[in-house]
Formats: C-alpha cells, structure tokens, sequence
C-alpha cells in the first residue's frame, strides 16, 4: 500500500507553492503590469501567450487552452504525476514529508520511481568506488586528476568509477534489496547470453551520471580510461523506461538557471567539455549524448533561453554537426550562432589552456551568427573560380533562411546573404521562393503522414472506450486517465472511461450558464452584492431580497435545481456542500483540496474573463466590461438558468401531458402547466429589464 499524503500536508504545500516561482524555475517570465508572461512551452509560437496570474496564483495557456496552478503546471510541462509534483513542490519548500518508507513499499512503487531510486544509488556507489577504493582512486580518480578535474566538480556532478569485474555492482545491489529486474530495466546490468547470468554493464570505466533537468538520474555514460583498448570509448545506458537519449541534454540541471539569467546557452558535444567548462566558470553550458540534436532537445532548451551558442570541433564531422543542429534550431525559432575551435582543440582543451576570458575573448572574435557561418563555410569548400558555385551556395542558404518561421528576419537574412555574396537582392529571394516552395511540398507531407498516423492512434483510443461515453465536456482536457490520477479509486479492477481530449473553446463569450454561474462565484466569492427584484431603469430600489457574499447567493439560488452538465453538476454540488459547512469559500483552499481535474476545469472558470479582455484588445475593442455591475451580472445569470430550468420543465410537461390517459391527473398537469408558463412569462419580462438597460 503506497502512503497518501495527508490532506493538511497537500494545503500546505498549496500554501507554500508560489506559481511565479515554480513557473519561473523552467520558463522565462517577463512581468507585464499586475501578471507574468512566457511563450507557451507547449507550442513554438512568437508572441508570449502564457500568462501567470500571481494574485490568483494560476498560469493559463492561450494557444491551447491548458491552466492550472501550480501543481497542474508540474504535471503538464514535465509530466509529473500528481503525487510526484506535491512532492516536487514540498521538496523545493522544504516541506517536510516524513513519509518513511518500508522496504514493502519500495517494493510496490511504480517501476519509473523503483528504477531512479536504483539509478541514484548506483550513481552514489560509483561515486564511492571512485573516491574510496584503492583500486578507484588509483585508476579513475588519478585520471580524473591528470584532466583538470577538481573535488569538488566532482562531487557536484557525482563522477565515478565501475570496478573492473563483471558482478561488482550487481551483486551489492541484489545485497541492497534490488531486485534483478530493476537493474536489467536500468540498463545497470544485463542478462548473459550464454547462461542467463546478470552481469554488469560498465566495467572498468569513469562513469557520468546523467541528470535531467530535475536532477534525477536517468542513465550513465561510462568512458573508457586507456584509450588504447579496443573498446567503445564510451558505452552509455540504453534506452529504458526512464531514459530516452532523444529527449534529454545532459549538464541542463546544473546549468539551466545560469542559461535563463544569461539568456544564452553553450552547446557543446561532450561530457567532459560540459564538466570543463562549468568548473572554469562559463556555466551556461548543456550536451547531447552522443546523438544529433533532436527537436525534443531543442523543445527543452528553449524554455530557458533562445539564444543559443554551438561549439564544435573543426573537423567535418563537427561542423556537419552544427550545420544540421542549426537548421533545426532555426525552425524552432532560436537565434543560433556557431563557434568554430582552432583545429585539434576541444572546448575542454581550449578553456583548459586559455581560461575563462581567453575562451570569452576568442568566442566574442569568432563566433558567427549562423546563416554567415554557413556562407563562409560553403564557400571555402567551393573551387577557387568556381561559377557555379556561388548558385549553389545561395540555393543552399536559401533553404536554411526558408526555415525560419518570422518572414521579417527572413528579409533582413535575404538581404545580408545578398551583400555577403555580392549578387543583387532578388537573386536571393528567387531562391528562397523555391526554396519555401519545395518546403511547403515536403511539410504537406510530412502533415499527411502525421495525419494519418494520429487518425491510427485516435482509433486505437476510441476502442478503450467502455460503456456509453460522457458528453465531451464531461472530462477535463489534458489529463490523464482517470486510473492514473487516481489509482485508489480503481484498485479493484475498475476501469474509467477513456475519452479523447475535448477541444477547449472558452472565449468567453459562449460560455454556458452554468459555466457563467460558477464562473462568478469562483471569481467573487465574497464580493457583497444586493439583488432587488424587479427592477425598473432610474429607479432606486428601497427593498432588497438579498444583501451579502456573492457565494452565497448564489448557492441559496441554485440548491434544489441540478446543472445539466454532469462534471459541472458535481462541482455546484461539491460547493454548495463546503459553503453550508463552512459558511463561506476560500478559492485557494477549496482548490488545495481537490483533485487535478476539478483543479484544471476551476482554473479555466477562473480566467474566462481575462481571456475575454485579451482577445478584443488585439484587435483594439474595448473588453467588454461584463463584470463591472456585479449585481445585474449574478441577478441576470440566476434568471437565465432558472428560465432554462422553466423552459425545460415546460416541455417535459407539455410531453406528460400529450401521453396522459388519466383524466384527474390532466387536471393537475394542466395546472402545472400554466403554472410554469406564468413564471416564464414573469422571468422573461424581469430579463427584459436587466438586459435591455
Ligand atoms: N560519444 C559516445 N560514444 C563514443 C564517442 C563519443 O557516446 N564512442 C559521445 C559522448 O557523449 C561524448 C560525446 O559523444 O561525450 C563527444 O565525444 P568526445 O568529444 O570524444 O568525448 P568527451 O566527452 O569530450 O571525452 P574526452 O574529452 O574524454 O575524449
Ligand atoms: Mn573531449
């Protein structure tokens, strides 16, 4: 049985999240008057759309609708589950958990955390065999010594050494309660082929840890020490459950909050250039592990800054290296320049030698915004007197400028690219025109082929349907199932019901009544209001039916009369309840109370007048100003509902009435009837009123 988190534990670390704070550890934010902007993380878009409201202490993404606080934040942007972003939270507060751990549980913990359990003691026990064993201080921490490295660099990127045998790791993990199937999951260790026997995967070699950007041990990379073996030079961890080489930069933990400060990041080839450099100070600096730079990578970086700086070696392979790296980069919207170093010089060797204002001094020399690197590269490869090589360098960079996305530093590129070659300016945009045309063939296809290949998945989804699917509303968007929400909930073989996510269409502006109900009394809860009836224009009302907190209006209002969307139902039930008990509602509490979906459906009630305000003052129209009389805006929506309601009953009557056979029951129905048309007649009049004025 996992351990819950006590409820006043999870209000605590409500209290103590700052959303500024928790968004600003991953995203850069920019004051604008009372709120905070970014550009969305989950698209590639030019202009911040990403809002965080510190007073409401909520963020909501316009380009596609996701917001949430700051523990939804978690789970969207990294993916965290629910249980895991309270704790992240609780961690970064120091907020004590004091959720002691039973072997029984580590045992029963999902895999992905049994296997960064195991990954970070095995990074500390490689630690150890370097620091403390003869054999590890004599080989590997000598080696290290002999490059430079100091303790305490050491330390903070936990380097170490796996002993030169087969079993030395598996057997003092299978000593420490691991269990074998987490150290082959790992990748730590694999099965022998000849007799099934576990065996280590790195031997006799200086071993980095690599982080994600969270500092949770993912895999390792494990170099080899003489170079004269015929070995790999270096092995790493396979792909596993935790570690997707693809998706991660290694040296981001330590250096992503010096990356947002100084606005740009170094990016570099190794490990050892990460560790060189950030221990002579430039400490912006990230790898790949070993693979070209993939747009997931890319995706990551750019949450921190989007200036990039590409150092690679000289040799072909390196700029090959940078000219792909770049043209991907580019169409992600980053300003890449490129630092080619003196041949036969690494970043590790060239900082080594020139510290960190030679290697300052040399970068701001040489360093070359990336369109003028890929012209003077090209055109140093071409022939001396070559004709045509100048057409195939402009087509060439026609094709990388055709990549970037804002048509203006397209023309600003075009007419730098014109000079640079001396060719007159349309010569260049005829080749960037082909150029964007024969794009715009390849991206019509790769969109069919993405196409095709979600209508595959979205019909493998609608067969986890089960039962009758709710309305599409019924869910809240972008969350996971149900069961991985809550596992509890569905211990006993229950299944929830998968539904695709909804699309999100809440302008504002058709929202429903039920929404604009709970819409304002999520927002005002205690504003005072008084509510008169039947009020005429320029009239001054002298008798009130209601004085005091919106909230509670409103639940007075809407008790015996159910909402007809189910999701929406349940949260005025849930409400109603806590302000009977409670006498009031405190949003932030109410919200540290509740699950993520309630959580994300309350946020999106929360910024639908923000979202209103924003659409119409792009196109410079007054927002508007829906809730400046908040006793008209409640009064108005309690009537339209109830009318609704009336409306409804209206026709369920006038149906019982159609199929009725009894004649005394027809009296009453009849009665009913007339009833419900008179109030109807009443209430359309009063609106009347409260709209028209
Ligand atoms: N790499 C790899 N497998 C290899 C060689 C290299 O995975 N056989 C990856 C490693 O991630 C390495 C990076 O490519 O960090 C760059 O290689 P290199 O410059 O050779 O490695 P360094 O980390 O700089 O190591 P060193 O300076 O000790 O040679
Ligand atoms: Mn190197």
């Amino acid at each position: 049985m996992a351990k819950r988190i006590p409820p006043e534990k999870v209000e605590e670390i409500y209290n103590a999240a700052d959303i500024v704070e928790i968004v600003g550890d991953f995203l850069q934010l920019k004051k604008r008057g009372t709120n905070y902007f970014a550009l969305s993380p989950f698209t590639n878009e030019k202009t911040p759309s990403f809002a965080v409201s510190p007073s409401k202490n909520i963020f909501k993404d316009f380009s596609t609708g996701k917001g949430g606080n700051a523990i939804t934040f978690l789970m969207d942007l990294e993916g965290m589950t629910y249980v895991e972003a309270l704790k992240y939270v609780a961690d970064k507060y120091n907020i004590a958990l004091e959720l002691e751990e039973t072997y029984e549980e580590v045992e029963s913990k999902d895999v992905r955390d049994s296997l960064y359990i195991l990954n970070e003691w095995a990074a500390k026990w490689f630690n150890r065999q370097l620091t403390e064993t003869e054999d590890g201080r004599k080989i590997g921490l000598s080696y290290f010594r002999e490059r430079g490295m100091l303790e305490g660099t050491i330390k903070e990127f936990m380097l170490g050494y796996a002993p030169d045998q087969w079993e030395a790791l598996s057997n003092e993990a299978l000593k420490n309660q691991f269990n074998e199937e987490y150290l082959v999951g790992t990748g730590l260790c694999f099965k022998s082929d000849k007799d099934g026997k576990l065996l280590d995967r790195f031997k006799g070699r200086i071993m980095f840890p690599i982080h994600n950007h969270l500092g949770k041990v993912l895999g390792f990379g494990g170099r080899i020490l003489d170079k004269s073996q015929k070995a790999a030079k270096y092995i790493n961890s396979p792909e596993t459950e935790i570690y997707h080489k693809s998706k991660v930069l290694y040296g981001l933990y330590f250096s992503k909050n010096r990356i947002r400060d100084l606005d740009q990041a170094i990016l570099v080839e190794g490990y050892m250039d990460v560790i060189s450099l950030y221990q002579n100070g430039i400490t912006n600096v990230v790898a790949t592990s070993g693979t070209a730079l993939t747009d997931d990578q890319i995706k990551l970086l750019k949450r921190f800054s989007k200036n990039v700086l590409l150092i690679y070696d000289a040799d072909n392979a390196g700029i090959n290296a940078a000219l792909r790296g770049a043209d991907l980069m580019i169409e992600q919207e980053l300003a890449v320049r490129v630092l080619l170093l003196p041949p036969g010089d690494d970043p590790d060797s060239y900082v080594k030698a020139n510290g960190k204002s030679g290697f300052e001094a040399y970068s701001q020399e040489k360093s070359k915004d990336f369109v003028e690197f890929k012209i003077d590269h090209l055109m140093a490869q071409a022939l001396p007197n070559d004709p045509m090589a100048k057409t195939t360098v402009i087509h060439e960079v026609a094709s990388t400028i055709s990549r970037i996305p804002d048509p203006v530093r397209q023309s600003v590129y075009v007419q730098f690219t014109a000079e640079k070659l001396q060719v007159a300016e349309p010569v260049v945009e005829n080749a960037l025109r082909q150029a964007l045309l024969s794009k715009a063939k390849n991206d019509e296809r790769q969109a069919r082929f993405d196409k095709a290949r979600k209508d595959r998945e979205s019909a493998q989804n609608s067969q986890l349907q089960i039962g009758k699917s709710p309305p599409a509303n019924d869910y809240p968007p972008d969350m996971p199932p149900l069961e991985v929400l809550y596992p509890e909930a569905f211990a006993n073989g229950e299944t929830a019901i998968v539904t695709p996510p909804r699309e999100i269409h809440s302008t504002g502006l058709t929202i429903s009544q039920e929404r604009e109900l709970l819409r304002l009394l999520f927002n005002y809860p205690s504003a005072p209001i008084k509510i008169a009836e039947g009020r005429v224009e320029g009239q001054e009302v002298k008798d009130y039916i209601y004085e005091g907190p919106l909230a509670n209006y409103l639940i007075q209002e809407l008790e015996d009369m159910d909402f007809d969307d189910p999701v929406l139902n349940k949260l005025k039930i849930q409400v109603t309840e806590h302000i009977a008990q409670k006498g009031t509602i405190d949003v932030n509490q109410y919200l540290s109370h509740q699950g993520p979906d309630m959580i994300s459906l309350i946020t999106e009630l929360l910024t639908i007048p923000i979202e209103v305000s924003k659409n119409w003052e792009k196109y410079d129209i007054k927002a508007p100003k829906m809730d400046e009389n908040l006793d008209d805006a409640v009064y108005s929506a309690v009537m339209h509902f109830k009318l609704k309601k009336i409306k409804q009953l209206l026709k369920e009557t006038h149906q019982k009435i159609k199929e009725n056979q009894d004649l005394e029951k027809l009296d009453d129905l009849l009665k009913v009837y007339a009833h419900l048309n008179n109030l109807k007649q009443e209430l359309s009049k009063e609106l009347g009123i409260v709209i028209h004025q």
